[in-house]
């Protein structure tokens, strides 16, 4: 299997992304703010559609094929989403107001998103690619495209 045929490959390759998007934020949030405000949208709408792939389409396959859903990893993961939304919602709360006092509300964003990418990294996309057929992934792969902006594009008076 190729990186981009499997579940391990394709998400994580967007876990890096945001990382990147992220530390321009951090980058430029003191020098120019316009450029960080912009880093800081993409990245939560990015964040923010990265949740509900998981959510609506990759957690219900493992959900599906291994009839652990309210046992397992999902449920885990699924609480720490709402833990990091709140997180990502602090920061918002900043930008929105052009405060760039927020490397604490950032640290803690970043040890959450930190433990939770490696489990997923290590644990639950590469258990994914075990039960998951070919024809199953790539189901995941074209319906990631189908979510609607609406879903995930709500940022700083885009509501
Ligand atoms: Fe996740
Ligand atoms: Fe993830």
């Amino acid at each position: 299997m190729s990186e981009r045929e499997t579940i391990r490959g394709v998400f994580e390759q967007d876990h890096d992304r945001l990382d990147e998007l992220f530390k321009s934020f951090q980058q430029l949030k003191r020098s120019d703010f316009t450029k960080a405000e912009q880093a800081f949208k993409e990245f939560k709408a990015g964040l923010q559609r990265h949740i509900v792939w998981e959510e609506d389409l990759l957690f219900p396959l493992w959900e599906k094929k291994t009839g652990m859903s309210d046992s397992g990893p999902t449920p885990a993961m699924r609480n720490e989403h709402r833990q990091i939304g709140q997180q990502l919602e602090a920061i918002h709360r900043k930008v929105e107001t052009q405060n760039v006092d927020s490397d604490q509300e950032e640290q803690g964003l970043l040890n959450l998103l930190g433990s939770h990418n490696r489990k997923e990294e290590r644990a639950l996309y590469p258990a994914i690619d075990q039960v998951a057929s070919a024809e199953e992934r790539e189901g995941v792969f074209l319906n990631l495209t189908n979510i609607p902006e609406e879903r995930y594009k709500l940022c700083c008076g885009e509501h």
